[in-house]
């Protein structure tokens, strides 16, 4: 019900797959490879015709299957902890590179081969189930030295724009498979209720609607690639898209968190079941309308448990109600925090209907754990075939048993010139223009002199956030590209003269002054603040330009609003950029009037720390002082909001 027409094939065999009678269960004893070789038969086994029904081969597959080997494909393993040979001595059926993941070469070669080796293993086992390699390409495949880097989330929901987030996700399925990865875990359809969360840029936006509509678009342009990136036409998906965290993200209390450190990611969230649905369902209808076949809970919990734990989500609702056919990843060491004990917590997650386990460490210990479950009775081997069939049924889509390797004819796509003017189109649209007194942009041509400042105008790695070559990010050349100062330099004439200062300190007086501020990279907990107060560096650097300007610009960089209403007189226009990627020369595209502003907030802006959490499930009635200083789907530009009197709250 919830699938397109291309979908609608799947969706019959997995449903005729999930109602069917159980299959038989073979026996835990390790296989005897002489007597049990499938590859040396006669008859080639009917789960490698590649011309059966996807069904059939499951089914076929799964008979053939010994406890150890269901186990295996349960069992996801980060890259640095697989020791040589385990992938084929334990059967295991994933292997994830974490953020900053990357192979001791980092060039897409490097990762071939790393990939290629891993999967050769799984090939070499009795069965020759391949592996299906996953990694976090949020906003291009960011640990992929020379990638395509997007803006992240937030800038796509800022540009609003479903067709090119369509085209964005096609450009990083044809990166990830010229590595040889098949699976992506994104996007992240969480609807952020409170900006002091750490991961409030990884999302589209505060608003259900968008971040449903721009979801189902993502997982559209990932999972299915025209023809000029097919390799191998034929295919049901090319990357397998994970909409991601479920459920409730981003509606966790302020100080909840269970983590160290962390003050809402990981924490509790406190909603009645009426208001998580309204809120936070409705993404996922929409990504498993697109035929998004893997989902990974929340590490967060829903009145005190965790979403890891909840049987009620993940089986009646996600598998139950929206017919959810594909599987379920746990995210990373999440059922460790189910319980102390853990058997007890690999027991209580996976009857509540986790299938596949992101260790990611012990993977021994996991094991053993399952089968002495297993053998006890504390999970069923029901629940096992239902995880597994789950799990097949997906690779199977992925055609990785008839494509286990990466594809050498994408190698060149990876950050070309195509890819990247897709991601400077991203920027270009993703810029929200908040104040524009005197029209001061777009800067004139001839403009003689320009001053910028600020660090960010200059760096990478402060341009692309987190999730960028390394799990937080940082800042400095971290990848190829084009900053901020470069666009700009590449675009004005011989007539006019850039000035750089990292600290923003001139002499004498410019025509424009540009300042370029905000917030230095992180991920995760580790960006959860109750203080988004621009740093006095930044408002330093402000106040230096604008006493050598006669115009003056700031262009923030930022996974979410800060607090700029003292500032906010001292420059004529502010633009929001985000956090843009690697095409730094979109901003210049706009700046100079090359293109125009048509981005739109996709947070409320707060006026002050103590209005958080602000949003619009809480915004109306609010006026004057009270009301934020832009409201969400504010934007100034073309058929844009008109410009706001701000109250004089001092
Ligand atoms: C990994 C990340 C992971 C995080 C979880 C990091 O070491 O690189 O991918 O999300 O740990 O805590
Ligand atoms: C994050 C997930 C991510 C996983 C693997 C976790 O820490 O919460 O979003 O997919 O790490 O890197």
């Amino acid at each position: 019900m919830y699938r397109n027409a291309v979908f609608l094939p799947i969706l019959g065999f997995v449903l005729s797959a999930c109602v069917s009678s159980p299959v038989p269960v073979a026996s835990s004893e390790p296989p005897d490879p002489a007597v049990t070789a499938i590859r040396s038969d006669d008859q080639e086994p009917l789960y490698l015709d590649a011309d059966q029904p996807v069904s059939a081969r499951v089914e076929d597959l799964l008979g053939r299957m010994t406890l150890d080997e269901k186990i295996g494909q349960m069992t996801q393993v980060e890259k640095n902890s697989i020791q040589p040979g385990d992938i084929t001595t334990y059967f295991i059926g994933s292997i994830l590179s974490g953020g900053g993941g990357s192979p001791p070469h980092n060039t897409v070669e490097g990762w071939t081969a790393m990939v290629d080796g891993f999967q050769e293993e799984a090939l070499a086992t009795r069965l020759g189930i391949p592996l299906v390699y996953g990694v976090d390409a949020i906003h291009g495949h960011g640990n992929l030295y020379g990638a395509t880097i997007f803006p992240q989330q937030i800038g796509l929901g800022a540009a609003g724009d479903p067709d090119l987030v369509r085209r964005i996700g096609q450009v990083t399925a044809a990166e990830m498979l010229a590595t040889g990865i098949p699976w992506n875990f994104a996007p992240i359809v969480a609807v952020p209720q409170d900006i002091r969360w750490g991961r409030t840029y990884e999302a589209y936006g505060e608003d259900t609607d968008l971040v449903a509509e721009l979801s189902a678009a993502y997982v559209q342009g990932l999972q299915l690639l025209p023809d000029t990136y097919t390799a191998a036409p034929g295919q049901t998906l090319y990357i397998l898209a994970t909409p991601k965290h479920f459920l409730g993200d981003g509606g966790t209390t302020f100080g909840t968190s269970t983590t160290d450190g962390y003050l809402l990611d990981q924490g509790d969230m406190r909603l009645s079941e009426d208001a998580v649905r309204r809120l936070f369902l409705p993404p996922y209808q929409a990504a498993l309308e697109a035929g998004a076949m893997s989902v990974m809970p929340s590490f967060s919990s829903w009145n005190g448990v965790k979403m890891h734990a909840q049987e009620y989500w993940i089986t009646n609702v996600l598998k139950g109600e929206l017919i959810f056919d594909g599987f379920i990843i746990s995210d990373w060491a999440a059922i460790s925090q189910v319980d102390f004990d853990y058997y007890t917590a690999v027991v209580t997650s996976i009857n509540a209907g986790v299938d596949m386990n992101m260790v990611p460490y012990d993977y021994k210990g996991f094991i053993e754990v399952m089968k002495e479950a297993v053998q006890a009775g504390d999970i069923t081997e029901e629940r096992v075939d239902d995880a597994v069939r789950r799990i097949l049924t997906t690779k199977f889509a992925l055609g990785l048993f008839d494509h286990p390797f990466a594809d050498p004819d994408l190698l060149p796509s990876v950050g070309s010139d195509e890819h990247r003017r897709l991601a400077r189109q991203a920027v270009r649209q993703s810029l929200v223009l908040l104040k524009n007194e005197g029209d001061v942009l777009p800067i004139v041509d001839g403009t003689s002199l320009i001053y910028v400042g600020g660090q960010g105008a200059d760096d990478i790695g402060i341009q692309c956030g987190g999730w960028t070559i390394a799990w937080q990010g940082s800042a400095g050349a971290i990848q190829p590209g084009t900053t901020i100062l470069q666009g700009i330099q590449d675009r004005v004439s011989a007539d006019t003269q850039i000035e750089y200062d990292p600290a923003g300190m001139f002499g004498g007086m410019a025509d424009v002054g540009i300042a370029v501020v905000g917030e230095h990279p992180y991920a995760e907990g580790f960006g959860d603040t109750d203080d988004l107060r621009l740093l006095q560096g930044d408002i330093d650097v402000i106040d230096a330009v604008r006493a050598h300007s006669r115009e003056m610009v700031v262009i923030i960089l930022s996974g979410r609003p800060l607090i700029i209403t003292d500032q906010l007189d001292t420059a004529d226009a502010w633009v929001a950029a985000w956090l843009p990627g690697t095409e730094g020369a979109g901003v210049a595209d706009v700046l100079f009037g090359d293109y125009p502003f048509t981005g739109r907030l996709p947070y409320t802006w707060p006026r002050s720390n103590e209005q958080m959490p602000l949003n619009i499930t809480n915004v109306s009635g609010k006026t004057g002082c009270d009301a934020p200083l832009f409201p969400f789907g504010y934007g100034l530009g073309e058929g844009g909001s008109q410009p706001i009197v701000q109250p004089d709250c001092r």
